[in-house]
């Protein structure tokens, strides 16, 4: 149990200590204030937004600031940037200092064709130099926090993580997230665990968020314990789940995990849907946003697939709530 304790503290950084090493990770199309707040209250420490462009920032879009929208109860709040020009990205954070940021991040992991078609996300591995630019470049013009999140590497023949950590750590990164799979696994494949490790040694003294497949507390401990990381950051794990947080800090306190019960279920979810009702406006947003957390917190759960082929099949708003009330309230006691 002591040992469990040891491995979940907090992690100071030059300008802000996060109360534990448990972070949420950016998911586009995923990760918005609702569902940020809602792991932040289950007990991570800090979430970070979906990836937004740099470039949509600096030419004012209102859709891409949009996705921005955060709120001082979730502070601090890392905002993730992709781009891949140096001047933008810097503009980009000086621009996002001016609204209040205190922490920004750069993606340099997005496998997705039309990031890599930018040369932004993990086409950052191939190009080191790039990376180094950009990162010298936020740091000249954002004096948060400042971190990079990247791949182990763009394929099995090249994991270069640990030399794109040391790298941006000496143009001013404070802070390293590693997701343990190459751009060419995609999503295939397990974690690797061992490159996250040496990305750890590669950059002494600076902590490192280790990412990939902790869908379970144990494996939150198992990843602190097989790779030194100073934390951890879930995605996936953490969708429709955001006990995962608690658990996991109960865990480390030497307390018994139970499943959240059927009223707990319930009352989360009514909570995130009260924070997506305050969060966005049109009935179109509303639907779509009710539709994907539903389906995620009704994943593994007795007939649950019957009730998402309703809810996911139905464009009436009301309609969607009654069965996700019905559903969430008439869950058997041992779901
Ligand atoms: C739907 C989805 C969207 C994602 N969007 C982003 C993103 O915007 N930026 C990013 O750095 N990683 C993104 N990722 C990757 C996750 O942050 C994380 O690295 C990956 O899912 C592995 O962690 P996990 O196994 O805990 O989910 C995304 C992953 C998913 C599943």
């Amino acid at each position: 149990m002591a040992e469990l304790a040891n491995l979940v503290h907090p992690i100071a950084l030059r300008s802000l200590t996060l109360g534990n090493n448990l972070v949420m990770a950016p998911m586009a199309g995923v990760s918005n204030l609702p569902f940020r707040l809602i792991a932040r209250e289950a007990g991570a420490a800090l979430a970070f937004t979906e990836t937004v462009s740099a470039k949509g920032l600096v030419q004012g879009g209102r859709k891409t600031w949009r996705l921005l929208n955060s709120s001082p109860r979730e502070a601090p709040v890392a905002f993730q940037l992709f781009g891949s020009d140096p001047e933008i990205v810097g503009e980009a954070c000086r621009r996002l200092e001016g609204e209040g940021a205190v922490w920004i991040d750069l993606n340099a992991g997005c496998p997705v064709k039309k990031f890599i078609k930018n040369r932004a996300g993990s086409a950052l591995l191939c190009d080191l130099e790039r990376a180094a630019r950009i990162v010298r470049a936020m740091r000249r013009s954002f004096s948060g926090t400042l971190s990079v999140k990247m791949r182990s590497g763009w394929d099995a023949d090249s994991l270069n993580a640990p030399q794109l950590a040391r790298i941006v750590v000496a143009e001013g990164a404070e802070l390293i997230a590693v997701h343990g799979r190459t751009r060419a696994q995609q999503y295939t494949g397990i974690a690797d665990r061992d490159v996250i490790r040496r990305v750890v040694k590669a950059v002494p003294g600076i902590p490192v968020l280790a990412n990939g497949d902790v869908t379970r507390p144990e494996h939150v401990f198992e990843m602190l314990r097989e790779t030194g990381a100073a934390g951890v950051m879930i995605g996936r794990g953490a969708m429709g789940n955001p006990w995962i947080f608690e658990q996991t800090l109960a865990l480390a306190q030497g307390r018994q995990i139970r499943r959240p019960t059927p009223a707990q279920r319930l009352a989360t979810v009514e909570r995130h849907w009260s924070l997506i009702e305050r969060t966005f406006k049109d009935r179109g947003s509303l639907i779509v946003q009710l539709k994907k957390y539903v389906a995620a917190y009704s994943k593994g759960l007795p007939g649950g697939a019957v009730f998402r082929q309703a809810a996911l099949e139905s464009s009436d708003l009301d309609r969607i709530l009654d069965l996700t009330r019905n559903f969430f309230s008439e869950l058997p006691r041992a779901a």
